[in-house]
């Protein structure tokens, strides 16, 4: 399967598509994870994203639409993926349409994570994240979360730069301005399904399932 999870910062796009990349094995593709771990090693990819990442912005479409590019050309996305904040704008949608266009693939599925712009200044200062294999928790609902130990590989949990409350409005202003015309143009390619991104985890994954024809 092809599938995009689209949605604001925050909305759990990085949770479900961890959830159904298990379930279906195929890779998660987030552009943020890659970012991030390009920041980490301190590449010159890192030190570019950075000042654009700090700031609530967008890194450059030119230099996220390489990476994509690179990335869905790896063997292993030979039986699906899972796009996570890639397009962000539209000329990433069109570029990626142009990337599958080549490949003589197309996408099977956008899912848009629906979650209220309060909801999510609140959410995100809670989060904490693995900076070593990106398990995502909130310390609402994860006892190791508030220990700040990872359950999968135990390493010590980290809450991200941009989750401060400056740079969270930043992102949302972002998120409405160049990536919410992205609703349109998928609903007009008929292939958009919405779901409640604001109930529990698992209720959204219910939903998630639902639309792409899934069990439990
Ligand atoms: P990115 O890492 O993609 O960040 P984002 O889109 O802002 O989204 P987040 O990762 O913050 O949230 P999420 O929707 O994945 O939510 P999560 O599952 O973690 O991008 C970071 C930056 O990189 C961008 O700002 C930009 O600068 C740059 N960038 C990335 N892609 C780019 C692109 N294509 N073009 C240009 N620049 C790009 O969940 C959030 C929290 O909520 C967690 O604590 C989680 O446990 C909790 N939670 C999840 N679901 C629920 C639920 N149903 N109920 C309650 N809590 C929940
Ligand atoms: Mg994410």
């Amino acid at each position: 399967m092809r599938l995009m999870i689209i949605g604001a910062p925050g909305a759990g796009k990085g949770t479900q598509a961890a959830i159904l990349s298990k379930k279906l094995g195929i890779p998660h593709i987030s552009t943020g994870d890659i970012f991030r771990i390009n920041i980490k090693n301190e590449t010159p990819l890192g030190q570019l994203a950075k000042q654009y990442i700090d700031n609530g912005a967008l890194v450059p479409d030119e230099v996220t639409i390489g990476i994509v590019k690179g990335r869905l050309t790896e063997p292993d996305c030979g039986n699906g993926f899972i796009l996570d904040g890639f397009p962000r704008t539209i000329p990433q949608a069109e570029s990626l349409d142009s990337m599958l266009r080549e490949m003589d693939q197309k996408l099977d599925k956008v899912l848009n994570i629906v979650v209220d712009d309060d909801v999510i200044i609140r959410r995100l200062t809670g989060r904490r994240v693995c900076p070593e294999c990106n398990a995502i928790y909130h310390i609402s609902t994860s006892e190791k979360a508030r220990e700040g130990v990872c359950e999968s590989c135990s390493a010590k949990l980290i809450q991200r730069e941009d989750d401060r409350e400056e740079t969270v409005i930043n992102r949302l202003k972002t998120y409405h301005i160049q990536t919410e015309p992205l609703i349109s143009y998928y609903k007009g390619k008929g292939i958009l399904s919405e779901v409640h991104g604001q109930c529990l985890v698992e209720d959204t994954t219910a939903e998630v399932n639902k639309e792409l024809g899934l069990k439990e």
